[in-house]
């Protein structure tokens, strides 16, 4: 396998995910229609030389480097396919902003091992870049969707490997995603979690999410209201996001169908008919506001592609 030439390039485009949906914790996330542009070349230099130019206004405190995420992820493909490493530089316009419950960071491994892969000539399948990814992130329901687009549920099988099942989602459901000024970090988020919860939380999340795919699939609102309701983590999270129960509560007020913590937060997803988004974004935005905390709550539509690559012209 030849190693890339100094300067050549690939665009790797990777989209944001809202991770659990309510009852599905660490296993059901869906890809949405915010996308991450990462554009990568190979410089001079070996394995430990890692360029990032961050383009956007978010993200400033992200710093290139052998340790950073994209280029960890990026290494664990020469390791996987017998190559050595190369200098790369990372060009990002950063759509999805960092720390908010939007997989930016499922973007950064995704991009890494896409990219890298594409560089040296794909020598990994697909099924392996999921794997690594999965090992890097440690949970699933980010990087499965974000490599491969759509609604996603994957499950550690009694076989122990990984399967996933592309779930399917009426197009008449869309996804507001009120999108806060705070941040908030998934350790963080993970933290306040217990180390076991009672059976009973556990059945009803079960009943839940049998609702939520029903609903999602057939685009009946009524079990979407009722699948979108968890036991297992929100519970707990909710005091970490200031105003974020008010937020829930003003979404479901405008209309929305259910709403629930995206990924480990502080965004917030609603799910509604498109007729009522407009009117469910800006109850969302208001009531941000009312405590002075300033955001942003996009409509966005599933995003089924997943991750995208394409070469670009060398230098
Ligand atoms: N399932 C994860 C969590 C998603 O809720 O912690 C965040 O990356």
């Amino acid at each position: 396998m030849a190693q890339p030439r100094i300067g050549q390039k690939v665009i790797v485009d990777v989209p944001s995910t809202t991770a659990n949906i309510g009852p599905g914790f660490d296993c059901l996330g869906a890809a949405l229609d915010l996308t991450n542009k990462f554009t990568i070349r190979r410089i001079e230099g070996n394995g430990e030389r890692f360029e990032l130019i961050i383009e956007g206004t978010e993200g400033s405190h992200l710093r290139g480097g052998p340790e950073n995420l994209f280029y960890r992820a990026a290494q664990r493909v020469w390791k996987a396919a017998g190559l050595e490493p190369v200098g790369l530089e990372a060009r990002v316009n950063l759509a999805v902003p960092p720390a908010r419950g939007l997989g930016s960071s499922a973007t950064a491994i995704v991009a890494g091992l896409v990219g890298a892969n594409a560089l040296m000539g794909s020598p990994l399948a697909k099924e392996k870049l999921l794997e690594l990814a999965i090992d890097i992130e440690g949970h699933p329901d980010n990087v499965v969707p974000s490599l491969l687009g759509g609604l996603c549920m994957t499950a550690k099988a009694a076989s122990e490997r990984w399967r996933v099942v592309r779930c399917e989602w009426d197009s008449s459901i869309k996804a507001v995603v009120a999108i806060p000024s705070i941040r908030l970090s998934t350790s963080e988020a993970r933290r306040v979690m217990p180390k076991s919860i009672p059976h009973g939380d556990a059945v009803l999340n079960l009943g839940a999410m049998t609702l939520l795919l029903q609903g999602l699939r057939t685009g009946n609102g009524d079990l979407i209201a009722d699948g979108m309701h968890d036991r297992l983590h929100e519970p707990y999270r909710w005091r970490l996001i200031k105003g974020g129960l008010d937020v829930k509560k003003a979404a479901l007020d405008a209309g929305a169908l259910g709403c629930a913590i995206s990924g480990a937060g502080p965004s917030i997803l609603a799910l509604c008919k498109e007729s009522q988004g407009r009117k469910v974004s800006q109850a969302m935005i208001s009531s941000w506001e009312s405590i002075g905390i300033s955001s942003r709550a996009p409509l966005l539509n599933l995003q089924t592609l997943g991750s995208q690559w394409k070469e670009a012209a060398n230098e």
